[in-house]
């Protein structure tokens, strides 16, 4: 029997459940799609990726099909791209290995590419109804303030411990629907700042609330200081083509399109830049004109990458001295799968 937490939560939910596509289905695959699209990005940001991926891979069959290339360029714009190649890969593992029928075991689940505890548990409770809690940030945030858990989060202890109080919360009739409903109470009610206690259906044995202490939850350790990299790209451009490179190393970003780089941990003037003889050892013959852009800034979730772009104009890249890149006409600049920095700085300047 669900308990009183759970059962003012479902309360909650059956009036003001958000309508959202995957809902509508009980499809391993495209509930699985659904979560891998909503790690990291928002509802209203993944939704019409979630809507284009089954319109064009309808099935596991279809996608497991599909070029690595056009996977890549499907996810284009929603970042952290590994998540686009471990789909891939884990879609053809599913028709190799299962014959493209989904496994519903939590030990099958998580040994698939990409899939960890909080996937594997939110696929076998909203398509296979197995009693599993999905315990991620909002249901974290919820627990803790609720309980007043002072542990550090990311300790194995304090999972540990959110974990059970989750397994214990959970209504085992109706899985799926706990599991959502407390996604979306965390939404809109027990939200991360500003939360809406006053008009929250379980304020009234909220550890954190009767404390005045919900700010304080969920505790973390402090973080380590993030790795700063600088991304120096080198635009080579003559009248009508240019270079580009892939980056192939495990790295961020890999199998993406770049340009040719050179990076380095601390910023360079332009005139330490031209001192490094950069200019000099791999364009200085035929360079007509040099420009700078600005500084692109991107949060990553370990480390900070600041990235500038050099415009080299040249009468001729045939003297480029970059055995890797590969040369390109400028309008099909398009066909390829860039980093989200790297088409932003292209639309900006109206190269596509
Ligand atoms: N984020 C991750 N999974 C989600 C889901 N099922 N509904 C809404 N947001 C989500």
């Amino acid at each position: 029997m669900a308990g009183n937490f759970t059962k003012k939560i479902l309360l909650w939910y059956t009036e003001n459940k958000r309508s959202l596509p995957w809902l509508e289905t009980n499809d391993a695959y495209k509930i699985w799609l659904s979560e891998i699209i909503l790690q990291q990005t928002q509802v209203q940001q993944g939704t019409p990726y979630y809507l284009q991926f089954i319109k064009k891979y309808p099935t596991v069959f279809k996608l497991a099909a599909a070029p690595a290339d056009e996977v890549m360029k499907l996810w284009e714009g929603l970042g952290y791209y590994s998540r686009a190649r471990n789909l891939h890969f884990a879609a053809k593992t599913i028709v190799e290995k299962y014959n493209g029928v989904f496994p519903n075991t939590y030990n099958e689940l998580i040994s698939l590419k990409g899939i960890g505890n909080y996937t594997a548990s939110a696929i076998l409770s909203y398509a296979f109804s197995k009693p599993y809690a999905a315990v991620d940030s909002n249901m974290i945030r919820i627990i803790t303030r609720y309980f007043g858990m002072y542990d550090d989060i990311n300790s194995a202890e304090g999972k540990l411990k959110i974990e059970s109080r989750a397994q214990q919360l959970l209504d085992k009739n109706q899985p799926g629907i706990f599991n959502q409903a407390m996604m979306d109470f965390g939404s809109l009610i027990c939200k991360p700042k500003n939360p809406n206690c006053l008009i929250c259906p379980v304020n009234k044995a909220c550890v954190a609330f009767a404390n005045d202490a919900v700010a304080l939850f969920p505790v973390k350790a402090p973080k380590k200081i993030k790795r700063v990299r600088y991304f120096n790209y080198l635009i080579c451009l003559s009248k009508k083509d240019i270079l580009i490179t892939q980056r192939n190393e495990n790295d961020i970003w890999k199998n993406l399109y770049q340009f040719p780089l050179i990076e380095s941990t601390q910023n360079f003037t332009n005139a330490q830049f031209k001192k490094q003889n950069l200019l000099k050892e791999y364009f200085n013959k035929n360079l007509i004109d040099f420009d700078v852009s600005i500084i692109f800034t991107q949060q990553l979730t370990h480390q900070t990458i600041k990235t500038r772009f050099y415009i080299l104009q040249m009468d001729n890249l045939n003297d480029a001295a970059i055995p890797e890149a590969i040369k390109i006409p400028l309008h099909q600049l398009k066909k390829y799968t860039f980093p989200g920095v790297i088409r932003e700085f292209l639309q900006r300047n109206s190269y596509f």
